[in-house]
């Protein structure tokens, strides 16, 4: 089946005997499974027999959800976790399972994720150190002299948009024996497939793209052969499991995901193009933009004619209180702090995804006092920039 066609229908419909099936996955809340004997339920608990047996270890609702996401980025196989950070810290440990405590990141990464590795992970003996992901000459250097255990990239950075080589990353890990991690929740399976290029294990949060309607929290793991079984391992005790309420819509909203996605990119790169001649407006970061400097790396891996759904710009001279003023006087977009979601949604990165990221850090990070982040919704491109020509019309 075409990308399309797998969003619809991947994962619904498992037949059971004599059972009829639902056209859609249903909600099972039920938390231990009644079998027939208890010899059928002792060969399930011990993994000779497939089976469900409580709900910390698998569900079928979850399993239906596990499965389309697996086929939709090409992995071995996933674990639906309770948030995108959830399945992050997941991802990271079951990375480092077996080799040495010491992780290389991209040095433009989600703010939170920062937090988990500096605050969360570090006091563990986790060494963490920070490099450009799009620097390769400087990232081989510093995978040489660390050989980590893991090396952890996004496969568009937030919120500037830079879109590191997953293949020559992958290459560079796995010379020095270490696991590569991609958070693919900018990108989406529709725009890129990181395990294709090399990647061990994928992370989303499926809040955004994957869910995609501002009311589910969920994150996912997809990973090749050998970390799949450790991610289930791990999950097995820690119990990071998304809900099977929270399964089903997150299914439910992946159906629409190729209709989505598509007008989102549209819709971002028509807004990217119209802010580019803004009088208010000082630079736009987009990945269409034919001088951006990972544009070998877009044309490589992005899918053709997309370019994503996300787009930064910088407002000409302002501070942090006239940001706040521009934002007040939004009415149609939401201003807040997530992206992926129908309607169109502006984040200031100050406030919100690198709050707690230190001045210097931001300051290396390249996050200006002036940038805001654009979310495209699925909205008439002309509503949205309405609204934001109305609100920036007194920068
Ligand atoms: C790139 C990225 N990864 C991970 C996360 C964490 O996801 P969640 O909020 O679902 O825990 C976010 C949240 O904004 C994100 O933007």
């Amino acid at each position: 089946m075409k990308f399309e066609s797998q969003v619809v229908h991947a994962g619904d419909r498992k037949r059971k005997k004599g059972v009829p099936i639902p056209s859609t996955t249903p909600i099972q809340l039920g938390t231990t499974y009644f079998y027939d004997s208890a010899a059928k339920l002792d060969r399930v608990l011990g993994h000779e027999e497939e089976g469900f047996s409580y709900a910390r270890y698998a569900n079928p609702t979850n399993d239906a959800l596990e499965e389309l996401i697996t086929q939709l980025e090409h992995g071995h196989g996933s674990l639906a976790t309770a948030s995108g950070m959830s399945a992050v810290q997941i991802a990271l440990q079951a990375a480092l399972t077996d080799r040495p405590h010491s992780i290389v990141a991209s040095g433009s990464i989600y703010g939170a994720t920062v937090a988990l590795l500096d605050d969360v992970l570090c006091p563990f003996d986790v060494k963490v150190k920070y490099v450009d992901a799009c620097d390769l000459p400087a990232l081989e250097q510093v995978i040489r002299d660390r050989q980590p255990g893991c090396v952890f990239i996004e496969s568009i950075s937030n919120p500037l948009l830079r879109v590191p080589r997953i293949d020559k990353i992958a290459e560079l890990a796995h010379a020095a024996g270490a696991a590569l991690v991609v958070d693919n929740t900018f990108g989406t399976p529709m725009l890129m497939k990181p395990l294709e290029q090399g990647a061990n294990i994928v992370v989303h949060s499926v809040t955004k793209y994957l869910a995609g309607h501002g009311d589910v929290l969920g994150g996912v793991v997809v990973s090749d052969e050998p970390h799949h079984e450790t991610v289930r391992r791990l999950a097995r005790v820690v119990g990071p499991l998304l809900g099977p309420f929270e399964s089903y819509l997150t299914m439910r909203g992946i159906k629409t995901l190729a209709l989505r996605f598509e007008r989102q990119c549209q819709n971002a790169q028509e807004l990217a193009e119209w802010l580019g001649k803004h009088a208010c407006v000082e630079r736009v970061y987009y990945c269409a933009d034919p001088n951006h400097p990972d544009a070998p790396a877009i044309r490589e891996s992005f899918a053709p004619g997309l370019f994503g759904a996300i787009l930064s710009f910088e407002i000409k001279d302002a501070k942090k209180q006239s940001i706040l003023e521009f934002m007040d006087r939004l009415r149609m977009i939401v201003p807040g702090t997530s992206l992926g979601d129908v309607h169109t949604l502006l984040l200031y990165p100050l406030i919100a995804s690198h709050r707690n990221v230190s001045p210097k850090m931001r300051e290396r990070m390249g996050i200006r006092e002036n940038l805001v982040r654009i979310a495209a919704g699925i909205e008439n491109v002309e509503d949205i920039q309405a609204d934001l020509d109305q609100a920036l019309h007194s920068c």
